[in-house]
């Protein structure tokens, strides 16, 4: 689903890589957000949803473009995104953040502090306060207002930090649990959740931060981050500020993951977490790799498929250390390639 902005152009890049590693996927496109408003159906067409249900996963590109902004949430392109995260209870949202070897100099960060930088953003995705209700705008009294409810269940609490503890004990074993206990009561269950369910890892380090702090913490030292667990959000805000710490928002993947599907066949949703920077669309210089290793986390999460997803990976990271840069992470006087320059290098890599 290419969606809006630079949506069509990176997720052709993506396909493009992924049927080059698996010519046995059937990839089959469908309409989504702003282009399927302005084709005159909703932003998620029936046709297009009953298209995911048929298929194993989603390849997605983005949706949103600014001419929607002023519009309620159920007219606007996002809706297919709101949509497609609560019917498919897709409620594990995983954000790696990695600064590829070579790239240290494209940060806003000095080299030395985004250095070795890795790190994974566990954000929960089908509940707190984008989908609790009351969630309206309404007039009481001849006064206009709006409210949106923040609301957590103890078992959504549960499934997201086993998602994030499980996560730990391949990587660093260390779990930073990010809430507002002082202020909200679903911080403060939030935290008493996952520190009761770290108990069952005693092998996994677990440290809790205030949201501000952690905002504060990651530009300070974001190198002590290994598994960042919280909920939608502070998950959105968080996740946006760790990318940038990469340089660009265009380097970032993301997979959505739900209960659906069955052994080595689990249904996931898979998209750049950049957005669809409808100021960069069409003109070929967007930088592919997040919907590229979009491509790779779908393979491995839905597919099953490590190996290929490692292969492109690492043929991702080849053209970085190549010298290959797009334009959001050139130096400044450094000469930058296309879109399609980028993913033919990543091709010929593989
Ligand atoms: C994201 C995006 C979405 C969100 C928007 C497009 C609704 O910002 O995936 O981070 O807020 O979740
Ligand atoms: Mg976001």
């Amino acid at each position: 689903m290419p969606g809006d902005g630079i949506g069509p152009e990176v997720t052709q890049c993506a396909a493009e890589v992924l049927r080059h590693v698996r010519p046995d996927v059937e990839c089959t496109l469908a309409p989504v957000g702003a282009a399927a408003l302005a084709a005159g159906l909703p932003a998620l067409p029936a046709e297009t949803k009953a298209l995911c249900d048929r298929s194993d996963a989603v390849l997605f590109g983005s949706v949103g473009l600014p001419e929607y902004d002023g519009l309620p949430l159920a007219q606007r392109p996002e809706y297919a995104l709101f949509v497609l995260r609560r019917d498919y209870e897709l409620y594990a949202n995983l954000r790696p953040v990695r600064v590829f070897p070579g790239l240290e100099d494209a940060s806003s960060l000095r080299p030395e502090i985004v250095r070795g930088l890795d790190l994974i953003v566990v954000r929960e995705l089908t509940g707190g306060i984008y989908y609790g209700r009351p969630k309206e705008q309404r007039t009481v009294d001849g006064v206009e207002e709006a409210v949106d409810t923040m609301i957590y269940r103890a078992p959504e609490i549960e499934r997201i930090a086993r998602i994030a503890f499980d996560l730990a004990r391949g990587r660093r074993k260390h779990v930073t649990s990010v809430d507002k206990q002082n202020i909200l009561e679903t911080s403060r269950l939030w935290r008493r959740v996952v520190t009761e369910m770290s108990a069952q890892y005693p092998d996994v380090r677990l440290e809790h931060l205030l949201v501000d702090n952690a905002a504060m913490q990651l530009v300070a030292r974001p190198g002590d981050f290994d598994v960042i667990l919280t909920e939608n959000m502070f998950g959105d805000i968080l996740s946006d500020e760790a990318a940038i710490l990469t340089g660009s928002l265009g380097t970032l993947p993301s997979a959505s993951l739900g209960s659906r599907g069955s052994a080595g066949r689990q249904f996931g949703l898979y998209e750049p977490i950049g957005g669809t920077a409808p100021d960069l669309a069409g003109k070929d210089v967007a930088n592919p790799t997040a919907a590229i290793l979009s491509a790779a986390m779908l393979l491995r999460h839905s597919l099953a498929d490590d190996s290929s997803a490692a292969r492109i990976e690492r043929a991702v990271d080849g053209a970085y250390a190549d010298g290959l840069r797009t334009a959001d992470v050139a130096r400044s006087a450094g000469a930058h390639v296309s879109t399609r320059a980028f993913t033919q290098a990543v091709l010929a890599r593989l």
